[in-house]
């Protein structure tokens, strides 16, 4: 790959980042594309409440973080080897890592201007207000001019009610080797003075049974394909996607944010949304066989589908060309705005709450995993301890509470998200409007509050460039 030289202005609109490796080498893995490992470990961090104490440590813990180059050169060592029939897992030991910097913690420790995301343009006021909403952190209420979200803190977990530092993703193939990496660093950080950390453990799918398979999607706790729909970065990856509409393939400014620089040379990091979210799969599963009842279906199946808008399989109920799950959209069965649904797909329908799938597009890369046991291979359906560990990356955080507050429903009338929307009586009752082929009429039935959020922050996940430069402070300072 030819090398090219940095520029001093780099315009991120129309860049193929995959022809610049020393930008690559700055920026962190599992930002342009999942890092796709089968078991995952989401650690929060609170520093030492000493400032140098907590440079330090983020000094310490830049040595074990992952950049995009590191990640596409073993992603080709695995397939090579992989190819030859020998995956070879011994040599893949060393845990995918991503670090991510809450708002509070650059600010307690002077980072924000040495580093921190850059201030939003005057003609960027949805990014400002997104800027606020990082300041605020993901416990304030939030409410811009395009959303409002309140992701009520009250009812979270009270260990992930914390003010938060930094947010430690470590990932591997196979588990005793993420448990030995997240003891190590577990040690690390009592060393380096850490005052809290809360860890949470999962899966790339909730059925276990399903790691390591090729080809096969992931599936989240309610037992659907997840991880289907994905924006989609880099060029070589792109070129044979660019035919859908709306096309998948996105210039890299709506998933990389510029930082303050720390030497006067371009940076960029990505915000990231983390949240606990609990899922109880006995309750979609019933409030679905009652929805089956009302629409006269022939299975609950049917019903569940209808809820996220795609079957179990990750068949859109929008038909797509065969072998390609992601090639629709919605011209061909438009909102119904007397009777606010939809007659293919439902308007509450999670998939379409989440992305109208027409431009402009909100782009959100979506990189979490499954928490909690995997049931689907031990019955019943439980009620808590299961659910999924989201994490959605993209240039403002401007996507995820637009998103959030969809989900609430745009008005009334339309009904909350039918996966993970929660029902309101203080505001409107919720319900959602559903098409019943057999009666040929519309149904009024509400799907809502199987999703219960448990924490969360936000972070932003900053470029290695800035986390060196703390290094090489801490150094000077003889210290790391
Ligand atoms: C426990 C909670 C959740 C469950 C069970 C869930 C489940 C799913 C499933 C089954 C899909 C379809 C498969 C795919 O396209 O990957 C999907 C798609 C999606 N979800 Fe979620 N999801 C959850 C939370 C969220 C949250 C909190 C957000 C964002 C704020 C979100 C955003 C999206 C987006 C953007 C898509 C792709 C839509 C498209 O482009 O068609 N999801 N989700």
């Amino acid at each position: 790959m030819a090398r090219k030289q940095h520029t001093k202005t780099v315009s991120l609109e129309e860049l193929d980042i995959e022809q610049h490796p020393d930008l690559l080498d700055e920026l962190q893995g599992n930002i342009l594309k999942g890092h796709g490992r089968n078991y995952s470990a989401a650690i929060f961090v609170v520093l030492s409440e000493q400032k140098e104490v907590a440079r330090q440590a983020i000094a310490k813990l830049t040595r074990l973080v992952w950049s995009a180059q590191r990640q596409q050169e073993s992603a080709r060592a695995w397939r090579k080897r992989a190819a030859g029939g020998n995956p070879d897992r011994a040599s893949e030991r060393k845990p995918f890592c991503m670090l991510g910097v809450s708002a509070h913690c650059y600010k307690r420790l002077g980072l924000d201007t040495f580093g921190g995301p850059a201030q939003a343009q005057d003609n960027q006021p949805a990014q400002a207000a997104a800027l606020e909403a990082f300041q605020n952190g993901m416990k304030g209420r939030v409410k811009t001019p395009y959303a409002r979200w309140d992701p009520a803190p009250d009812g979270w977990e009270s260990p992930l009610k914390q003010d938060f530092d930094l947010f430690i993703l470590l990932a591997n193939n196979e588990k005793p080797n993420l448990d030995k990496s997240v003891d190590d660093l577990k040690t690390l950080l009592g060393e380096s003075g850490t005052m809290g950390i809360q860890i949470e453990r999962g899966r790339k799918s909730a059925r276990e049974s399903d790691l390591g398979k090729a080809g096969v999607h992931p599936v989240e706790h309610f037992g659907f394909a997840d991880g289907i729909a994905m924006p989609v970065f880099l060029k070589s990856e792109g070129a044979k996607l660019k035919h859908r509409k709306p096309s998948p393939v996105h210039n890299l400014d709506t998933i990389l944010w510029p930082e303050n620089s720390v030497d006067g040379t371009p940076s960029f990091g990505s915000f990231l949304a983390v949240m606990k979210l609990e899922q109880n799969v006995r309750a979609f599963q019933q409030r679905a066989a009652e929805l089956k009842d009302a629409l006269e279906l022939t299975s609950a199946d049917e019903a569940e589908a209808l809820a996220v808008g795609r079957r179990k399989d990750g068949t859109p109920l929008i038909p797509a060309p065969p072998g390609d799950l992601d090639d629709f959209n919605y011209d061909d069965d438009p909102l119904d705005r007397e009777n606010f649904g939809a007659k293919q797909c439902p308007a509450s329908a999670h998939i379409r709450r989440m992305n109208l799938r027409r431009e402009p597009q909100l782009v959100l890369a979506r990189r979490g995993f499954h928490y909690g046991e995997s049931w689907m291979e031990t019955q019943p359906p439980p009620e808590k301890e299961v659910g999924l560990l989201f994490l959605g990356l993209a240039s403002t955080l401007h996507n995820f509470i637009v998103m959030m507050g969809a989900t609430r429903g745009p008005s009334c009338t339309y009904g909350v998200d039918a996966v993970i929307g929660k029902s309101q009586p203080e505001r409107c009752d919720g319900s959602q409007h559903w098409w019943s082929e057999k009666a040929a009429k519309w149904v009024e039935f509400q799907m809502a509050d199987f999703v219960t959020p448990l924490g969360g922050e936000y972070f932003f996940v900053p470029s290695l460039r800035f986390l060196r430069a703390i290094e090489a402070e801490a150094q000077a300072n003889g210290a790391a």
